[in-house]
């Protein structure tokens, strides 16, 4: 579709594959990530202007390992080699690679490592840093023609260069944090020695995406699920910019949003000449909904009544061509690249049937990281609030009030989580933390107002940081911020008489309370 410059990104079974890629894209350079069993003839068809081997479990010396076919050394691309991927490569080119004994070069953690300038890798940067090692295994013999760049005090070869024909291998970990200068060293790595142009920008991808969707759809019909998350709000901006009328958004309003959420949203896609059908389908959700209290039952029948209801939309549109929905880069990674472990087989959320007939479906963001969507969200103007908008489940409210969900319920905890962001924004603390809400348990308590005696609900705040929401830990809110939030709840929003301040990581809580 588009052309750019392409860095192949080959995985080894590596932990940190996914981070090498961002780190890439932050210099401006396009990257894809493949199994390190894409073939000699794949990989000339991509003509990458330069290949990073991942790092990985195994030991290279083990016949099961991953190995890669020797002739990619033939191939006049350069070549990084990160760990397992620096190993690999000195034992295809004539080196050796041993066990560590314990008490030789087996290193681990942050180490103080010594670098050479003259090298294209190491070039401006200081003579000596910390690097991130990880690793079991020594070179014990560099293959032929390589010199030894980069030296700890236990080992003498934490990098290998062989500068004439583009070949690098580090024993660390480039890029990781800890690494001082690491993303320094890929850039060096994509600029002096791949030679890149650095042509990877949002602004290219976008116009680009949307010349290659028009060609694509024609004057075909286009689907989109608008939940108001910020993939599918960037791809309905995407395809809206590219295709105008011919696009027509479903935003389902299941009753259980925040406050103003669903006018915001409508809102933001005003400005462009789309159909964009809001489902006001709040009776038929609650109805649904009235007297269930456990959590899995409320949340199964929302996920069917949202099939439901976009059924019904996307009957009323008549004949519609394509579908889109707003896979990322992460979720195809994720999805498995081969050998490497499969962490989720991705089924894109989002409420749609797998069994509606489309000719096509278009994912207009599958090579894009999640921070990518968002720069390219701004690059098509949509507000800050929708960009950087924290992720709100699909069920919405009904699994942040305790027990049977009623209307008097959902109004008070959409004042109380709307006072609770607004304090949290007028802190400036929106950024120093990934997920923050306001929950109404089903307890009851005494207190006193006034000279009365009160016995209303107790109501939960929860605001979490974390990288992948996998495990989280609890946000340290300032006191002064919780006190305010707590005296605005209590006499703003009538009927909550205690607010608590969930201190529990995930695991063993989840983020959610249901
Ligand atoms: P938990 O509660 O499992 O949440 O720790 C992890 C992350 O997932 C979000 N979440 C959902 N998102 N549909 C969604 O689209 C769901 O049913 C759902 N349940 C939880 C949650 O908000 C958090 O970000």
């Amino acid at each position: 579709m588009t052309q750019h410059q392409l860095v192949l990104i080959l995985d080894f079974g590596g932990q940190y594959n996914q981070l090498i890629a961002r780190r890439v894209r932050e210099h401006n350079v396009y990257c894809e990530v493949k199994s390190y069993k894409t073939t000699l003839d794949e990989i000339r068809a991509l003509a990458p202007i330069g290949i990073i081997f991942t790092g990985g479990p195994n030991s290279v010396y083990d016949a099961n390992s991953p190995k890669c076919d020797p002739a990619l050394f033939e191939l006049g691309i350069p070549v990084l080699g990160i760990c397992y991927g620096c190993q690999l490569m000195a034992i295809t080119l004539g080196g050796q690679v041993v066990p560590a004994e314990a008490d030789t070069a087996r290193e681990f953690g942050k180490t103080k490592t010594f670098y050479d300038a003259a090298c294209p890798l190491f070039a401006g940067l200081p003579a000596e840093g910390i690097s991130w090692m990880s690793h079991n295994d020594y070179m014990a013999q560099v293959p032929p023609g390589f010199s030894l760049p980069a030296h700890t005090d236990q080992c003498p070869n934490a990098a290998i260069a062989d500068v004439q024909r583009g070949f690098y291998g580090v024993q660390f970990h480039p890029e990781v944090n800890h690494t001082e200068n690491g993303s320094q060293m890929l850039r060096n790595f994509l600029y002096e020695v791949c030679h890149a142009k650095g042509d990877w920008t949002m602004e290219e991808f976008k116009n680009t995406s949307i010349q290659a969707i028009r060609e694509k759809v024609g004057n075909g019909q286009v689907l989109l699920a608008l939940s108001g998350g910020v993939d599918s709000s960037v791809a309905a901006a995407l395809l809206a910019e590219a295709v105008g009328r011919q696009l027509t958004c479903v935003f389902v309003d299941h009753g259980l949003l925040r406050k103003n959420e669903g006018d915001e949203v409508e809102a933001a896609f005003a400005r462009w000449d789309i159909n964009l059908v809001r489902v006001d389908a709040s009776a038929r959700f609650l109805g649904r909904l009235a007297g269930v209290s456990d959590p899995e039952t409320k949340r199964k029948i929302i996920g069917e009544e949202f099939i439901r209801v976009f059924e019904a939309e996307g009957k009323k549109i008549g004949q519609v061509d394509y579908l889109v929905q707003g896979t990322i880069y992460p979720d195809v990674i994720e999805s498995g690249l081969g050998d490497a472990a499969v962490i989720k087989s991705h089924h894109n959320v989002g409420g749609l049937p797998d069994y509606v007939d489309f000719k096509e479906i278009i994912e207009p963001l599958r090579q894009l990281f999640k921070d990518e969507v968002r720069q390219l969200g701004r690059e098509l103007n949509l507000p800050d609030y929708l960009v950087k908008r924290q992720p709100f489940p699909g069920p919405g409210l009904a699994i942040r009030i305790i027990g049977e969900i009623t209307e008097d319920k959902l109004a008070l905890l959409r004042e109380a989580d709307y006072i609770f962001r607004d304090e949290i924004a007028k802190a400036n603390l929106e950024d120093t933390m990934n997920q923050y809400f306001a929950v109404l348990t089903n307890m009851r308590s005494v207190g006193v107002m006034g000279d009365g005696r009160t016995y209303d609900y107790t109501l939960a705040l929860r605001s979490v940081t974390t990288t992948d929401f996998m495990t989280a830990d609890w946000a340290r809110i300032p006191y002064e911020v919780l006190d305010k939030v707590s005296v605005r709840i209590v006499n703003e929003v009538g009927h909550i008489n205690r607010i608590v301040y969930d201190i529990t990581s995930k695991p063993p809580a989840t983020i959610e309370w249901e």
